[in-house]
């Protein structure tokens, strides 16, 4: 059984991070999406709120699960019987954070592995980031989010505002 898991802060979730949570899915037995749960980071979304909208958006894949995590990654993957970690990665910008990320991460845990998939070139210059200051100033972010999340988004920055 290949188990892997899939983290992030997700806040929220976009088209690109789907992408890479559906072709996961289908090269893996199980996938776990981690949600990282870390007030420092100050996310728009409350970690409760980050998990529902994956699990709305992932209800189609049958061997995704959602969990929220606290902690050291390596310590979730080990919880869960995780074989690998998956990353997307976007562009050569993206790489040097990754390396460094994987690189801790096999040293604090040898056993575990992760690999990277090329994010959708559609999705290359996507980020929750870019997405999340769009909507800021009311623009038009339907063509980087599942609609039901765009929604969620607009409501949230209305909310605040
Ligand atoms: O979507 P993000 O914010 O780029 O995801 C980053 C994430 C969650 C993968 C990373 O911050 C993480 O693994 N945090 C957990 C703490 C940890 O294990 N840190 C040591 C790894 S260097």
């Amino acid at each position: 059984m290949a188990k892997a898991v899939y983290p992030g802060s997700f806040d929220p979730v976009t088209l690109g991070h789907l992408d890479i949570i559906e072709r996961t899915a289908k090269m893996m037995d199980h996938v776990i999406i981690g949600v990282l749960n870390n007030n420092s980071k100050s996310p728009l979304f409350s970690v409760e709120e980050r998990v529902n909208m994956l699990k709305n958006v992932t209800s189609h894949l049958d061997n995704v699960e959602v969990q929220s995590f606290g902690g050291l990654l390596v310590d979730f993957v080990h919880q869960n019987h995780a074989d690998v970690i998956v990353r997307g990665l976007r562009a050569i910008t993206d790489f040097e954070y990754e390396l460094q990320l994987a690189q801790t991460n096999r040293v604090i845990a040898p056993d575990v592995d992760t690999i990277f998939l090329t994010t959708n070139l559609k999705y290359s210059y996507l980020s929750s980031s870019i997405v999340k200051e769009i909507a800021g100033y009311h623009g038009d972010i339907s063509g980087f989010l599942p609609p039901e999340i765009a929604r969620i988004v607009r409501d949230k920055i209305r909310s605040r505002q």
